[in-house]
């Protein structure tokens, strides 16, 4: 990976006396704390013998069918080993041993599909159900090792077919289900998968979005001879294209045996592969193990979402194909034994408010979304939460992007009353599980700031020349220590994944990521560092520059991007989408934007006093929401857009396109 080196001790300096927030916290309350799963002897557990800890913590989270005897090897660093020589079942630590414990009845399922259809599965359903589909797929000729492709609607049949690989040892890629027909293909290839499992189609606002044309399609194309059977689960209804290889789920589900005994697995056996998008090039599938990853899903879920089983009402609003879908829908709550909720649409489909009633309808105690649904929700207006009781919440968490301080704000205020913790989570497909974050009922909670390393966790920011920054200062986030949950490595590419993640300091893991530490020692993750611009010699963070506007009344979201100036390098660019409110009030748009640009500039300082701001209806987003900077560059500096494959709508780049022509 190419960083460009830059100056990041002495510009974030100035950032720092410039960021009043660093001062404001919110402790624990006493209730919070009295009945906290976490407290602070995890901190002086961890401290004293890392490693000893993980076991400790495995111990206590998983059953293993032969306890393991050693538990890191880190021999072949940066390739990890964590409890090598234990075995167990993946699936069965999910489900069986729940049942057997006595929790059959409990609700490990709230399904409610995007129509409105719902579904209760018990810990007792969901175990049979994966028995059977672990018979289904194994008469299909999927055994330990194998891949197995998910190309699923979030419906419960995709989490029934995650753990039913799982329960045979094979190794699940899933792909969202918005992804396109190469895309696809492109990850077949790769994993040499050998069956795939799909829908005929899932709904969307009313309608099927069909998936099954997309498997037919990309099984057309190049290199996935290795495919034997596709597996079609009905749910849209809709029409399909059948072949020989195709087989529907129900008829192979009724014809499979009901009971599947789990055999135990080594800890380090293949869990599954996740493709993940690197800026540029071929996607990169991160190869995530059994024993490690589990016990880390388990662990921080548990902990930073003060998991009560018995008691508590899950939801985190991911969907499978991305890695929160994978840790905190699949593998953390079922491996704690929790209830949750699955629901297969989006927040305001049929009407606004449908999440608020959701969480009103099922009682969820605990909500875990990312950022960009915030401040969605705040751009919607806070009248359609506000209608509804939202009393039941008692914990927020956030992930995916840095989330801004007006937007933490906001999300406490109108979503958690004024009384609910919220817990910023900072981590990445490559690290498995959360890396960074507050403990709920420990820290004091500091709004934008994903604060400190979870117990277990050891991450240093580092300047230019791998040296860790003092206080106040600010450069790369790296973590120092090998972790559980950490990725094995890249399907097929060990080379890659040396080169990409442990070159650029030796003997460190480079996140990626851009942080700075506040004078009290807490992390406030700054984005990508290919999100940082540089204007006449000054590093500005472009997440910083967002969350100024953002702190404007008449504005709902924002989005930065460096655009090559010829006078300082670059300039800063900004596109925004305004409230509802603004919407019906202002009259003069030129006169808002000059107002923008005072704000910024007042906020932050005269230098990142935007150049252009554009306010637009809507901004460039991929599937999982997050804000494509790098189409959005090119866009700005008018420059060819390229592949828009990541885009969940294209026709938002022709609006903008004709703000800068415009301009232009
Ligand atoms: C970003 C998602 C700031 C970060 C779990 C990281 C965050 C990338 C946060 C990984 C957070 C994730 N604060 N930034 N709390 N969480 N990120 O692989 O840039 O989809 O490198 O994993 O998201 O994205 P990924």
């Amino acid at each position: 990976m190419t960083i460009p080196q830059q100056d990041h001790t002495r510009t974030d300096q100035t950032r720092t006396d410039r960021t009043p927030d660093d001062e404001t916290t919110f402790p624990p309350s006493p209730e919070f704390v009295a009945d906290a799963v976490a407290d602070s002897s995890l901190h002086d557990a961890a401290s004293a013998d890392r490693v000893a800890f993980w076991a400790e913590q495995s111990r206590l989270m998983l059953d293993w069918r032969t306890p393991f005897t050693s538990t890191l090897d880190w021999s072949a660093a940066p390739f990890a080993r964590w409890f090598a020589d234990g075995e167990l079942n993946v699936a069965e630590n999910c489900l069986d041993r729940h049942v057997r414990a006595g929790n059959g009845e409990r609700v490990a399922i709230h399904f409610e599909g995007a129509n409105g259809d719902t579904r209760t599965i018990t810990y007792a359903q969901l175990t049979a159900d994966v028995q059977r589909a672990a018979n289904m797929l194994a008469g299909l000729g999927v055994g330990q090792g194998d891949r197995v492709v998910v190309y699923l609607p979030l419906i419960p049949e995709a989490v029934v077919t995650m753990l039913a690989i799982a329960r045979l040892g094979a190794i699940h890629s899933v792909v969202f289900g918005g992804f396109s027909a190469e895309s696809l293909r492109a990850r077949i290839e790769d994993a040499g998968a050998k069956v795939v499992v799909t829908a005929d189609g899932g709904w969307r606002r009313g309608a099927v979005s069909p998936l099954k044309p997309a498997v037919d399609e990309a099984l057309q194309g190049e290199g996935t001879d290795s495919v034997e059977h596709v597996l079609v689960v009905q749910r849209g209804g809709n029409d399909i294209d059948w072949t020989d290889r195709d087989r529907w789920w129900h008829d192979e589900f009724a014809a499979a045996a009901p009971e599947h005994e789990a055999q135990a697995f080594p800890a380090e056996n293949p869990l599954f592969i996740l493709y993940t998008s690197g800026t540029t090039g071929k996607p990169k599938g991160i190869v995530h193990t059994s024993g490690g990853y589990l016990t880390q899903a388990a662990y921080t879920h548990k902990n930073v979402f003060d998991m009560h089983p018995e008691k508590d009402v899950y939801w985190c609003t991911a969907d499978i194909g991305w890695i929160t879908g994978h840790t905190y829908v699949v593998y953390g709550p079922l491996a704690n034994g929790v209830t949750q909720v699955l629901y297969e649409g989006t927040p305001d489909e049929p009407k606004p408010g449908r999440w608020w009633d959701l969480v009103d309808a099922y009682g969820v105690t605990v909500l875990y979304t990312a950022p960009t649904a915030v401040r969605a929700a705040m751009k919607a207006g806070r009248q359609i939460p506000e209608a509804r009781s939202l009393e039941t919440l008692r914990l927020l968490g956030s992930v995916g992007e840095p989330i801004n301080p007006e937007a933490w704000q906001w999300y406490r205020q109108v979503i958690g009353h004024d009384r609910t913790p919220i817990v910023d989570t900072w981590w990445q497909t490559e690290t498995g599980g959360i890396m960074i974050s507050a403990l709920p009922g420990v820290t004091k909670l500091k709004p934008g700031a994903a604060q400190t390393p979870v117990p277990g966790i050891v991450a240093e920011i580092v300047d230019d020349d791998g040296h860790r920054v003092d206080p106040g200062g600010s450069g790369y986030l790296t973590i120092t220590e090998p972790w559980p949950a950490m990725a094995r490595g890249i399907w097929g590419d060990p080379d890659r994944f040396v080169e990409t993640y442990w070159s650029r300091f030796p003997g460190r893991y480079f996140a990626g990521d851009g942080a700075r530490l506040d004078g009290q020692g807490d992390i406030w993750v700054q984005g990508r560092v290919d999100d940082v611009m540089n204007v006449s010699g000054h590093r500005l963070s472009t997440a910083e520059i967002e969350s100024a506007l953002v702190g404007h009344e008449g504005v709902a979201e924002a989005a930065v991007v460096g655009a090559a100036d010829e006078t300082t390098g670059q300039a800063v660019v900004a596109w925004v989408c305004i409230t509802e409110e603004a919407q019906a009030s202002i009259t003069d748009r030129d006169a808002l934007v000059q107002d923008l640009r005072a704000w910024v500039a007042k906020r932050i300082g005269p230098i990142a006093r935007p150049r252009d701001v554009f306010i637009v209806d809507e901004l460039p987003k991929t599937r999982s929401g997050k804000i494509v900077r790098r189409l959005l560059r090119a866009v700005t500096e008018g420059r060819p857009v390229g592949d828009t494959t990541t885009l969940a709508d294209t026709s938002v780049l022709t609006a903008l396109q004709q703000h800068t022509a415009r301009k232009r």
